[in-house]
């Protein structure tokens, strides 16, 4: 699979099982034309990822729920063409939902466990994604690589709170470039937690932002903490030359998108949210142009709601 037309359908997938659960309504809706990789993915999980203990078997008929269109509300923060590091990647949640779901990203999956690792080497081969790297490594062992890998976001999921994720996180963007830690219903109480270490990493516009829409099940809490300045303690590297962190990345290949063209994932156009936003502030609609419904909307969900997901 390459670029962003139609998908193909499913290869055959190595350890896929016939137990597979079907795609709810919403996610024809939410993955577009993308849907037959998702499905194929979702395959590989209820198959291998089940078989080789890197998803419990109770969440196999609540793959899509609880975690693919959960993981699929991140693609709101992330504007076409940016290149993502997903820290502790495990079976591919969320950066291989997001690869599938938007070829226009660039996405390196982070994880250091050799098993986890082969399983998502195989995914990204069985799915033919293109725009999808496998880095079997410690989030604090990419430090030196980092000008290489060339980041805008790194997201990470039930991976370390967001004190430890910080530190992790913000030495490896540049300033401007941010951390999208997608958390449970405590967002806002784990992000108060970690003030000081937000501080002393260097992070500057820590809110968290309400992404996705119940109705279609994609709606979550996303802990955004952005790079400061390089002289914040907690080391760094200077501002990148040309686009600055956020912008869509210049086109060409499969890494990208004309700026301004709509994602290949239905209905919604990835939004950034306003940069200075305050400190701590809760935002429950990713900010921008082509925001969908706003706060009245009733197909949000109150921030301090529980969802099935959680923050695993
Ligand atoms: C609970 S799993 C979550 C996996 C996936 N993000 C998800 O939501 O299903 C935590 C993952 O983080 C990885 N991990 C732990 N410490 C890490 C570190 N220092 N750097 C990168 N990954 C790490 C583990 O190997 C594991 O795959």
């Amino acid at each position: 699979m390459t670029g962003s037309g139609p998908a193909e359908p499913a290869a055959v997938l190595p350890g896929a099982a016939p137990a597979v659960p079907p795609a709810p309504p919403g996610a024809a809706q939410v993955f577009g034309d993308r849907l037959p990789v998702l499905e194929a993915y979702a395959a590989l999980l209820a198959g291998a990822g089940v078989e080789r203990g890197l998803l419990g078997p109770r969440e196999a008929p609540r793959l899509w729920e609880r975690h693919l269109l959960n993981c699929a509300g991140l693609g709101d923060l992330l504007a076409p063409g940016q290149r993502v590091a997903d820290l502790g990647a495990g079976a591919g949640l969320p950066g291989l939902v997001l690869a599938a779901a938007r070829p226009d990203l660039h996405v390196v999956l982070v994880e250091p466990l050799l098993r986890r690792a082969v399983f998502l080497t195989e995914a990204v081969d069985a799915l033919g994604l293109p725009n999808a790297e496998v880095r079997r490594a410690r989030a604090e062992e990419l430090v030196a690589d980092a000008p290489a890998l060339a980041l805008d976001a790194v997201t990470a999921r039930a991976v370390a709170p967001v004190a430890r994720l910080v530190g992790w996180a913000l030495p490896l963007l540049p300033v401007g470039g941010r951390l999208l830690a997608l958390k449970g219903a405590r967002a806002q109480e784990e992000l108060d937690a970690a003030e000081e270490s937000v501080r002393r990493a260097g992070g500057t516009g820590a809110r968290v932002i309400g992404v996705g829409e119940d109705s279609l099940g994609t709606w979550g809490q996303v802990v955004v903490v952005e790079r400061g300045t390089p002289a914040s303690p907690g080391g760094g590297r200077a501002p990148r030359r040309g686009r600055a962190a956020g912008a869509p990345r210049p086109q060409g290949g499969a890494r990208g998108r004309t700026a301004g063209s709509t994602p290949s994932r239905a209905p919604r156009t990835p939004t950034t949210p306003a940069p200075g936003s305050p400190s701590t502030a809760t935002s429950r609609t990713p900010a921008g142009p082509a925001s969908p419904p706003g706060p009245t909307s009733p197909a949000r969900r109150s921030p301090t709601a529980r969802r099935p997901g959680g923050d695993r």
